[in-house]
């Protein structure tokens, strides 16, 4: 099931950030973004997966999404985003992703997203990001 992500939520959402990411977002971030749109995948009163996205101008972005390692390949992140671009009004989504990234690369291709350009050095860290796009309808 999907659904908005509460703030009771919000310790399974961490948990998730910190099995998947080497640098997590920390839970107050995720606190913040609670009245955006803020989707959570729950299996059996479990969160299994979430996504955050927000608009910014005419253009909707993909802020994180993660899936719970257990869970992945079981379809949770393409319904997660299925769910966020049917929701989100807006002409475009777009998002950024490491550039070693391939497995989300490939999730993001594979639901429908286009490579539109890289951002040198994006992250803290140096590494470039890929920017991708999709249009909605
Ligand atoms: C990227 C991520 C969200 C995908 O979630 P998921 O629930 O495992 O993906 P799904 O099962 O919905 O996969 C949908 C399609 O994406 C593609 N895909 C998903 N994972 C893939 C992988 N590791 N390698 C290649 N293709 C992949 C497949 O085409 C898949 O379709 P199929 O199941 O019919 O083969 C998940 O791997 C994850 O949480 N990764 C760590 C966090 C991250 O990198 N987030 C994105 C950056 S912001």
């Amino acid at each position: 099931m999907i659904r908005r992500c509460t703030e009771e939520d919000i310790p399974q959402v961490a948990e998730i950030e910190n099995l998947s990411f080497s640098r997590p977002y920390p839970a107050f971030v995720f606190k913040k973004y609670l009245r955006a749109r803020f989707l959570v995948h729950e299996e059996e009163g479990k969160i299994t997966g979430y996504i955050i996205g927000v608009k910014m101008g005419s253009k909707g972005i993909i802020i994180s999404l993660a899936v719970h390692p257990e869970y992945r390949g079981k379809g949770h992140g393409k319904k997660l985003i299925e769910e966020l671009v049917r929701i989100m009004d807006a002409g475009i989504i777009e998002l950024q992703v490491r550039r070693s990234n391939t497995e989300a690369l490939k999730f993001y291709q594979s639901v429908g997203f286009e490579r539109k350009g890289i951002l040198p050095a994006y992250y803290g860290d140096g590494e470039d990001a890929v920017v991708m796009f999709m249009k909605k309808g």
